[in-house]
Parts: C-alpha cells; structure tokens; sequence
C-alpha cells in the first residue's frame, strides 16, 4: 500500500516559512521521570521564547494523550508509537517554521533516537530533566507514584518499568540543585545560538 503513495513537494519549503518567520525551527524534547518537573521547565521556555517573539508550540504527555494518543496505553509498544507519533506531529510543525517544545517521559533511548532521525538531529535539542526518582516520587503531585506501589498501576516508569537515561544529552537538569528560573536560563542560552 505504502509504495503506491508518493510524497508530493509543494512550492513553499520549509526554508522559506522559516526566513518568514524569522526564527530557526527546532525541536526542544524534554524527557525524564513522571514529576521531574519536564512541563513546568517545558512551560517556563516556552513563554521566555514567546516574550522574545519566538512563535512556539508545547506537545505534552498528559494532553496529548487526551486527545491525539488517546487509544495508547502504557506498554512499551504504545510508548513508542505514542513517541513515533509525537515526532511526527513535531516534525509536521518544524516544517511549518515553528520552535516546538515536547515534554514526555520517553523512557526509551531507541524511540528518542527515532525521534531524532525523523526530524532530523540538526533540529533536535535533548533536555534531560534528571531530578532523582526519590525527590519524584516525595513530591508526587499526582499521587501516581503512591498508586504505582501499590500496585494499582502496572508498567509506571521508574516503579515497575524501565527509564533509560540519555547519554550524552544537549543538556542536563536536577531541579533538586537548579530552579526553574536557572533552568530557563541555561536552556536559553544553549538554544540562542541555534534560533
Ligand atoms: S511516555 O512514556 O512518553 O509514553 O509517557 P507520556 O506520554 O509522556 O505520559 C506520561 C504522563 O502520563 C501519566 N502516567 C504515566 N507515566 C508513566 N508511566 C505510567 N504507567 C503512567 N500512567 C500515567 C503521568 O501523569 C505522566 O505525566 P508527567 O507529566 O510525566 O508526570
């Protein structure tokens, strides 16, 4: 079925959206534990990025999943192509011209590499929000860690499913040491050069 479709190149590139709207698009990915703190970092770029006259876009799990990916469960099947997913939509924004932020746990270095060819690692910048699972799971504003011990949710991250830590991220943040003010700070300036 597949190889009967064929891509269609339209008139107006992606450079030229971009030279429109004056900025570089790229692709901030935020990944770390449930509670690490990934979308309030996420949110905080965002509205710096905005106050700049940087037209942004925010993709996050819990929404996302609402809406989009609302069929995907939690198993290790489903995250990847809730990510696949993600990566697409992102890249379909990339296009556009936009400066995309994603916040999702993507606890599997294979699917954010995948996210990384599919919109191309010259457009990806990886932020690991690496806030350790014991300062998660005291904050536990959603009370799912609580849930997760005991045992009412099966495969939650960090409990009783896996997260692969980056190994070379672009960036690196514990919010137990850094706060969102600093954390903004620091994105911002690695990302300066490149919008
Ligand atoms: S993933 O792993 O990337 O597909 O997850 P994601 O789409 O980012 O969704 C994570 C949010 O879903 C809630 N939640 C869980 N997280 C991890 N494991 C399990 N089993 C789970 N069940 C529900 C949780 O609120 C996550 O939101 P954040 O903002 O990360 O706390």
């Amino acid at each position: 079925m597949e190889e009967n479709v064929i891509r269609h190149d339209f008139s107006i590139s992606k450079i030229q959206r971009s030279e429109l709207k004056k900025q570089k698009p790229m692709l901030l990915w935020f990944t770390g534990l449930s509670g690490s703190g990934k979308s309030t970092i996420a949110d905080a770029v965002e509205m710096a990025l905005f106050e700049r006259g940087i037209h942004t876009y925010l993709l996050d799990g819990d929404n996302v999943r609402k809406g989009l990916n609302n069929n995907l469960s939690f198993s290790p099947e489903d995250r990847t192509e809730n990510i696949r997913r993600i990566a697409e939509v992102a890249n379909l924004m990339i296009d556009a011209g936009l400066v995309v932020l994603a916040s999702f746990v993507s606890p599997y270095r294979e699917d954010r590499e995948n996210v990384k060819r599919i919109v191309g690692y010259n457009n990806f910048v990886e932020v690991f929000v690496n806030t350790p699972i014991e300062e998660c799971e005291k904050r536990d504003t959603k009370g799912l860690y609580a849930k997760a011990r005991a045992g009412e949710i099966k495969n939650f991250t960090g409990v009783n499913a896996p997260y692969e830590a980056p190994m070379i991220p672009d960036i690196e943040i514990d919010t137990t040491v850094v706060s969102v003010d600093e954390a903004v700070l620091v994105i911002m300036g690695v990302i300066a050069k490149k919008i």
